[in-house]
């Protein structure tokens, strides 16, 4: 059974599109909690878009599974996450006009800073996960910095068009899984996953845990929170009936 890690960076982005206090993402993390979510994730992102920081220490106080914050490698963000000390860090890369995260890390070109950032936070006693596209010379250098877990990133496989494009997105991911198991990393994987296509995905063998945000705050709109955590959780378990 995979673990569940509920992003809930858009219960922010809603609330702030007009400025105001609801829907509180404090709120959402101990609905998804109660419902079933593994973990809790947040991306505290540079231009501060969605979460802030006063989302991020009461996130910190309430959660209590894994508060797995995601972020960048910029120094100032890293000074706030050891002050923070979440029980897991997710370093992405940050594009300031993406509308979302559009790759992994970079860890072949940014070696020296990634390790710098992996290894301040590793000494603030946060365990630390690289988001990396599934790709065998991202998994080495990974490992080769001491990396505890990666993420990899699904959002290729998410975004095919084609069956065909699908099915060779999925052997990628299939081969990275295999591959950074065997390095000695734990494998979570992670966006653009949804209810019509995280069955495969949850069906990897060597992946531990699922980071899934934009879907189930879509489908919260519809049936609330607490329904739409539990029917992915079913997913995430393998129970198709969501
Ligand atoms: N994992 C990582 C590292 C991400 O950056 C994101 C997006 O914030 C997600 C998972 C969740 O992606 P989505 O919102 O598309 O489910």
């Amino acid at each position: 059974m995979k673990r569940l890690g509920v992003n809930i960076d858009h219960i922010a982005t809603i609330r702030n599109i007009r400025g105001g206090v609801e829907p509180e993402p404090a709120l959402a993390a101990l609905i998804a909690q109660q419902a079933g979510a593994d973990s809790i994730v947040a991306h505290l992102r540079e231009d501060r878009r969605h979460i802030n920081e006063r989302d991020v220490n009461i996130l910190k106080d309430v959660v209590k599974v894994k508060f797995n914050l995601e972020m960048s490698i910029a120094p100032e963000i890293v000074k706030i996450a050891c002050k923070l000390k979440p029980g897991q860090a997710t370093l992405v890369p940050e594009k300031r006009r993406e509308i979302t995260t559009e790759g992994g890390l970079d860890v072949v070109k940014h070696k020296r800073r990634i390790s710098k950032a992996l290894s301040r936070l590793s000494k603030a006693g946060i365990e630390v996960s690289l988001f990396i596209d599934p790709e065998k010379i991202q998994i080495k250098e990974a490992a080769d910095i001491g990396a505890g877990i990666v993420e990899l990133h699904t959002g290729r496989y998410a975004e095919a068009k084609k069956d065909s494009a699908r099915e060779k997105e999925l052997l990628n991911l299939i081969f990275a899984a295999e591959s950074a198991k065997k390095s000695g990393l734990r494998v979570c994987a992670g966006h653009g996953l949804n209810y019509f296509n995280v069955g495969p995905v949850a069906g990897i063998k060597e992946v531990e845990e699922l980071n899934i945000g934009y879907s189930i705050v879509c489908r919260a709109s519809i049936v609330g929170f607490e329904e739409a955590v539990k029917s992915m959780k079913r997913l995430c378990k393998g129970i198709y009936d969501a």
